[in-house]
């Protein structure tokens, strides 16, 4: 057991694994990345060079101790002019490529996370709460669209500009060059330590964020069982909470902002206070132009910028790497439903198929078994009952047939052949659902019974739908069977819902018909009429249903009762009645009523 990995859990990746699968995504959008570096280059050469401009127009045009002939000053002017111009052009360009990497990036991962998610087994949703599968989709994509869209050039470009700054101050005046880069190491040392210390906490912020999110929507969700055992002062509480958790984080991150901030902005007036002074000397000793003096000044605030700009740059990365490395972990990990390495296939139709279940045991991720060595075998065309108190494992058998789960042993057969042999679009084709708690589409009712195929003929459908007795209420709908259902149109009742699924899983032609106690929560004046109506309906189709009501298994030819995951009686149900054996004790209230 302790050799168990949970094959829906895998652990984050690494960084340089993370960075190995995120080099592909960029390559991808290697043009505007290499347009994005350029404009950085041409932006930094442009920032060095009207500083630059700036103190030959100094020296040359204005400052008249050196030279008796002082040049116009308006060429100079022009050329800045004209530079500074570029530089807003070539900093939008360079900003707005950028930009599209990021955030097609990110829409690349979100793609290929909701394509995976759509693909997953049903454990995975067992493991994880519907709050974190979302986020990692979303919120988690942050600092990687900021990362990439951002921090990758400006990171960069923070370096060519500390190069290129550092090359004209020493070709200027190496010794005063030297004095003014006091205050730099202290600038990136305290950047770096900001950073690293407000990284963890503003991660924090953001899970506690989510945090609220989810209490939020906890509260919403189950808004019925929140009023009705009127929990309002517990959620209220727990909300209040879960709030002062963020209060308290932003203002820790508040509290080492005002610490490390100041400092950030007054380093650099060391700097200064430098140059004043060694420069200031060098000028009355003729060693400095006033040109170069202001050329030092101009270059040493533009400095400490890309300083911050590094720390800040380096942390990011971090965390874009960490949840880079989150999302490549399950899209790597997580394997969808594998298909067959050679498949095989179903006897052609019409031939009604065999259901078999071969000493199928099953167990839920590696915990206690649900099922053990079960058999089971219906016959083609034939309809079977499953029945059993709560928590016998129905809806687990039933839950086998279209391969929601795999069984841990035995195998599963549909029409002779293994389902893991099967093609998952062929079984899935063939295998009709009614689950225990029938979801429907934002879609008109139409739509719903029909399930988005469209070269299936509504005549057909239509007999679906008054073999499931949506005939009912469907056409007394606001707008018929073209109503909008769900949240932004009618809602259903539960039992207008189950029909409404019935209908869907009729409506399809497929061989075998799964029922998970599709009658339950219709009334038993209704459910006698529909079961009338259903055994025709699913004639030629062989039917597995669960239901804890005897009045449904009257639909059935045969009935077996499950408990605790074996098949204990089996039998036709009138016969069952009589025997007096476990199937009898289940409905001995119901017999008594009738
Ligand atoms: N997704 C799951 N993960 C882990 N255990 C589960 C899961 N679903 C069901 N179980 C467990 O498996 C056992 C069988 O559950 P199952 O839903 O198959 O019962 P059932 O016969 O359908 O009950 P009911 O009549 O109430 O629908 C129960 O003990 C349940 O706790
Ligand atoms: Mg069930």
């Amino acid at each position: 057991m302790s050799t168990y990995v949970n094959p829906v859990d895998p652990p984050d990746l690494g960084l340089l694994p993370t960075f190995r699968r995120l080099l592909p995504l960029w390559w991808a959008e290697r043009r505007l990345g290499f347009f994005g570096l350029a404009c950085s280059l041409v932006y930094v050469l442009i920032s060095i060079a009207i500083p630059v401009l700036i103190q030959q127009a100094i020296d040359h045009s204005i400052d008249a101790t050196h030279h008796q002939h002082l040049k116009p000053l308006w060429p100079y002017l022009a050329i800045i002019v004209v530079l500074g111009a570029g530089r807003f052009v070539i900093n939008f360009n360079r900003r707005f490529a950028t930009a599209r990497i990021g955030v097609r990036i990110e829409a690349r991962m979100r793609e290929l996370l909701y394509q995976a998610y759509l693909r997953y087994p049903r454990a995975f949703y067992d493991r994880h709460a519907t709050g974190q599968v979302l986020s990692r989709a979303t919120n988690d994509l942050y600092p990687i669209r900021y990362f990439i869209g951002w921090g990758l050039v400006q990171g960069m470009q923070s370096i060519m500009m500390i190069i290129g700054v550092g090359i004209v101050l020493v070709l200027v005046n190496p010794l005063l060059a030297l004095y003014t880069a006091v205050a730099l190491p202290p600038i990136t040392w305290l950047t770096f330590r900001f950073a690293r210390r407000v990284s963890p906490i503003s991660r924090e912020v953001q899970e506690r964020k989510g945090d609220v999110t989810e209490a939020a929507d906890e509260a919403v969700v189950g808004i019925e069982m929140v009023q009705a055992f009127g929990r309002e002062n517990d959620i209220r509480e727990r909300f209040g909470d879960k709030a002062e958790g963020v209060r308290a984080t932003v203002l820790r991150q508040a509290g080492i902002e005002s610490r490390h901030l100041p400092g950030l902005y007054y380093l650099p007036g060391l700097s200064i206070a430098a140059v004043l002074f060694f420069g200031g000397r060098a000028h009355i000793h003729h060693q400095l132009t006033i040109g170069q003096f202001v050329l030092f000044e101009t270059l040493l605030l533009q400095l400490v910028w890309p300083l911050e700009a590094l720390g800040w740059i380096t942390n990011l990365a971090q965390r874009a790497l960490a949840s880079a490395g989150r999302s490549f972990a399950w899209l790597e990990g997580i394997h969808p439903l594998p298909e067959p390495a050679e498949p095989r296939h179903l006897p052609e139709k019409p031939q009604p198929l065999e259901v078999r279940f071969e000493k199928v045991g099953f167990a839920y991720g590696g915990e206690v078994d649900v099922l053990h060595d079960l058999e089971l075998v219906i016959e083609p065309g034939e309809i079977v009952a499953v029945c059993g108190p709560t928590g016998a494992g129905k809806t687990s058998l039933l839950n086998l047939l279209p391969r929601f789960y795999d069984p841990t042993a035995g195998r599963v057969l549909i029409g002779g052949v293994d389902t893991r042999d099967l093609p998952i679009a062929e079984l899935r084709a063939d295998v009709a659902l009614v689950t225990q708690r029938p979801v429907l589409f934002s879609v008109p009712l139409k739509e719903n019974i029909l399930s988005g195929r469209e070269d299936e003929d509504w005549e057909k459908a239509l007999a679906a739908a008054v073999a499931s007795g949506v005939d009912s209420f469907g056409p007394g709908l606001p707008d018929g069977y073209d109503t909008l259902i769900g949240e932004r149109g009618v809602n259903l009742s539960g039992g207008q819902r189950q029909r409404t699924a019935l209908a869907r899983a009729l409506a399809t032609g497929a061989r075998v018909v799964v029922l998970d106690d599709p009658l339950s929560a219709v009334d038993t004046f209704t459910e006698r009429r529909l079961v009338a109506r259903l055994r025709p309906a699913l004639a030629g189709r062989t039917v597995l249903v669960a239901t804890q009501r005897l009045s449904t298994v009257e639909i059935a030819d045969r009935a077996v009762v499950l408990l605790d995951g074996r098949i204990v009686e089996s039998g036709k149900p009138k016969d069952l009645i009589q025997a007096g054996g476990p199937f009898a004790k289940l409905f001995r209230d119901e017999v008594v009523a009738a």
